[in-house]
């Protein structure tokens, strides 16, 4: 294992200690959006969601991350059918077949746990099953890159490759990050790339993928709000998230669900 240090690029290269401290965070995180799927469904309120979501929060003895960050006020952003990411939880009730990110971060001890899933209100279209399955399975193919000695670029380029080998594209205006005892940290994880570009994978680093794949055009727009991204051409889009360590011959999923309901989360 490393000395704790930082590398040129600003990237914290973390202590074998510090792993515990993310599982503990990551499995919070995990264990919450384990319990929110039987709360998603038809009829039920974004804002009814995210009020489960901050109570459960206080319950396990952790802090929301999200609650004053940058001005933000809930404890989950909440991204229905064609919004990208930062939904804000609001009064609008689910219908069925509707198709919803829920991302939420917790502090715990310092440390920050940081994950989202997909989630389905009633039955997914065809189309909207496909494109979750596919954003799903990009980001695991992101997460299979992760190795000492690999770059970040050969993430981008895996989970690039793809979404658009299944004729889907990738969001360039966010990116993962890297977290620890901060939220948002360097790098910026770019979800798209080219092998053996970017800074290279050190044991230690902790830092999240988090992929939003659109089934139309890659570009947004941010509403009026100053939060809610959407897709400018309002194709569906869908996104997954892990925070993850690197290790000597792999990397730590933090944010792995308890109960294997990762995707499908319902
Ligand atoms: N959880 C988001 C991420 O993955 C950040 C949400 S910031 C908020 O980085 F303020 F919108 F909640
Ligand atoms: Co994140
Ligand atoms: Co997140």
């Amino acid at each position: 294992m490393n000395e704790a240090r930082v590398t040129r690029e600003g990237i914290r290269i973390h202590a074998a200690e510090d792993f515990a401290g993310m599982h503990a965070a990551g499995q919070l995180t995990a264990r919450i959006l384990d319990e929110v799927g039987s709360r998603v469904q038809p009829g039920a309120t974004t804002a009814e969601i995210d009020d489960f979501i901050r109570l459960r929060v206080e319950e396990l003895g952790a802090t929301s991350a999200t609650i004053g960050y940058r001005g933000y006020q809930h404890a989950s952003c909440i991204s229905v059918n064609h919004v990208v990411c930062h939904g804000i939880p609001g009064d609008k009730r689910l219908a069925d077949g509707d198709i919803l990110n829920i991302d939420v971060t917790v502090i715990l001890d310092g440390w920050f746990g940081d994950s989202s899933r997909m989630y389905v209100a009633g039955t997914p279209s065809v189309k909207a099953r496909r494109l979750m399955q596919v954003t799903h399975d990009a980001l695991m193919k992101g997460i299979e890159a992760v190795r000492p000695g690999n770059s970040f670029g050969d993430i981008g380029h895996a989970i690039q490759a793809y979404a658009e080998g299944h004729r889907m594209s990738v969001v360039r205006d966010f990116c993962g990050h890297g977290i620890g005892r901060v939220f948002h940290a360097p790098p910026n994880v770019l979800h798209f790339g080219r092998p053996g570009k970017g800074p290279l994978l050190e044991e230690g680093m902790f830092f999240t993928i988090e992929p939003m794949i659109n089934l139309g055009r890659p570009e947004t727009k941010v509403l009026a709000d100053d939060w809610t991204a959407v897709t400018r051409d309002k194709s569906l889009s869908a996104q997954f998230e892990h925070a993850i360590g690197v290790t000597a011959d792999g990397c730590e999923i933090f944010t792995l669900s308890p109960a294997g309901k990762f995707f499908p989360s319902f």
